[in-house]
C-alpha cells in the first residue's frame, strides 16, 4: 500500500488490527471498520496498547456501505484502502459462533448480530432445490445432491442445529475422503450466504475506487476463488485504476509455515489513475 505518514487509510476489515497496526507504525492515519462489534473492541484495545497516542478512528459498519461510512468519518478521499476478506482467526476459533466443523456449536455463522438469518435457518428452511443450488454455487461442492438429500431426510425427524450434527451428516453423505474435511465446502457455502459475502464485495469495490485519491491504492486479500474472480475482473475492467497485480501475490512457503491460514490468501492491488 506504500503507506505515507499523515495520509488517511481506510481499513475496511479491522479484525484484530494486525494490518491497522502496521499502517499506524508507518505513520498513516487509520480509519477502521468491522461488522463484528467484538472485533472492534479487540482492535481498539490492541491499538491503544501498542500506540497510546496514535491517531485512529473506528466504527461498526458493513463495508458494503463504505461511501456513507467515509462520509461519517468526514473523509472525501483517502490514500489507501484495505479489504482483508473473510473471518479472523479469533472468529474462527470462537466456539460459540459456529464457523468451524471442528468445534461443536450452534449452527449460527453470523459475523455480526446485524445479520438476521443463521446457518441453521438456511439448513432447516430452504427447500431441496435451493439447498442444492447453495452448495453448488457458493461451495462448488460436487456431492451437493447426496448431501442435500440426507439433510432433507434428517431434518424431517429433527432439526439440524449444531455444527457437529451437520459435519457428521456430510461425512455420512460423502463417501470420498480426501485431504480436506468433507464438510469444508458446505460450511464455506453457508458462511458466504449467511454473511452475504459476495454481494458485499461487489458493492464495496466501486465505492472504494471512487474514494481513492489519484495514485491511491486499493489492496484486497481474498481466501476463495469466488471472491478472487470478482476482484480480478473488477480490476481488469475498471478504467479508473491500473491493475498492479496481473497475477495475485501469494504467501511464501516460510509465511505458510508460520501462519497456515495464509495458504489460501490471494492479494490483488489496484492504483487509482
Ligand atoms: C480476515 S479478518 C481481518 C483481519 C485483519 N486484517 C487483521 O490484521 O487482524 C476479516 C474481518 O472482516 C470482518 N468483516 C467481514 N465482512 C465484513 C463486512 N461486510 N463489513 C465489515 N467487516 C466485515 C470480519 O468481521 C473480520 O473481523
Amino acid at each position: 500500500m506504500q503507506v505515507k505518514p499523515q495520509q488517511a487509510y481506510l481499513d475496511c476489515t479491522l479484525g484484530s488490527a494486525g494490518h491497522a497496526l502496521e499502517i499506524i507504525k508507518r505513520g498513516g492515519l487509520v480509519y477502521g471498520l468491522d461488522i463484528d462489534p467484538q472485533a472492534l473492541k479487540r482492535s481498539k484495545e490492541r491499538i491503544l496498547k501498542a500506540y497510546p497516542n496514535a491517531f485512529f478512528k473506528v466504527k461498526q459498519a458493513n463495508f458494503s456501505q463504505l461511501s456513507a461510512v467515509a462520509q461519517e468519518f468526514g473523509l472525501t478521499t483517502v490514500a489507501g484502502i484495505l479489504l482483508d476478506l473473510g473471518l479472523s482467526s479469533e472468529q474462527l476459533a470462537d466456539s460459540d459462533r459456529g464457523f468451524s466443523f471442528n468445534l461443536n456449536a450452534p449452527l449460527d455463522m453470523r459475523a455480526s448480530p446485524d445479520y438476521q438469518v443463521t446457518a441453521a435457518d438456511l439448513i432447516n428452511g430452504l427447500n431441496k432445490g435451493e439447498l442444492n443450488e447453495l452448495f453448488q454455487k457458493l461451495g462448488e461442492e460436487q456431492h451437493s445432491l447426496s448431501i442435500t438429500d440426507l439433510i432433507v431426510r434428517t431434518r424431517l425427524i429433527k432439526p439440524i442445529t449444531t455444527t457437529k450434527q451437520l459435519a457428521e451428516l456430510v461425512m455420512k453423505a460423502v463417501k470420498f475422503r480426501g485431504k480436506t474435511h468433507p464438510a469444508t465446502k458446505v460450511f464455506q457455502a453457508l458462511r458466504i450466504a449467511v454473511n452475504d459475502e459476495l454481494n458485499n464485495l461487489k458493492a464495496v469495490l466501486p465505492q472504494a475506487v471512487s474514494l481513492l485519491k489519484p495514485g491511491g491504492r486499493l489492496a484486497v486479500i481474498s481466501f476463495h476463488s469466488l471472491e478472487d474472480r470478482i476482484i480480478k475482473l473488477y480490476f481488469k475492467n475498471n478504467v479508473q485504476v491500473i491493475n498492479l497485480t496481473k497475477k495475485p501475490i501469494i504467501a511464501s512457503e516460510e509465511e505458510i509455515k508460520a501462519n497456515p491460514r495464509s495458504r489460501s490468501a490471494k492479494l490483488r492491488v489496484a492504483q487509482k489513475i
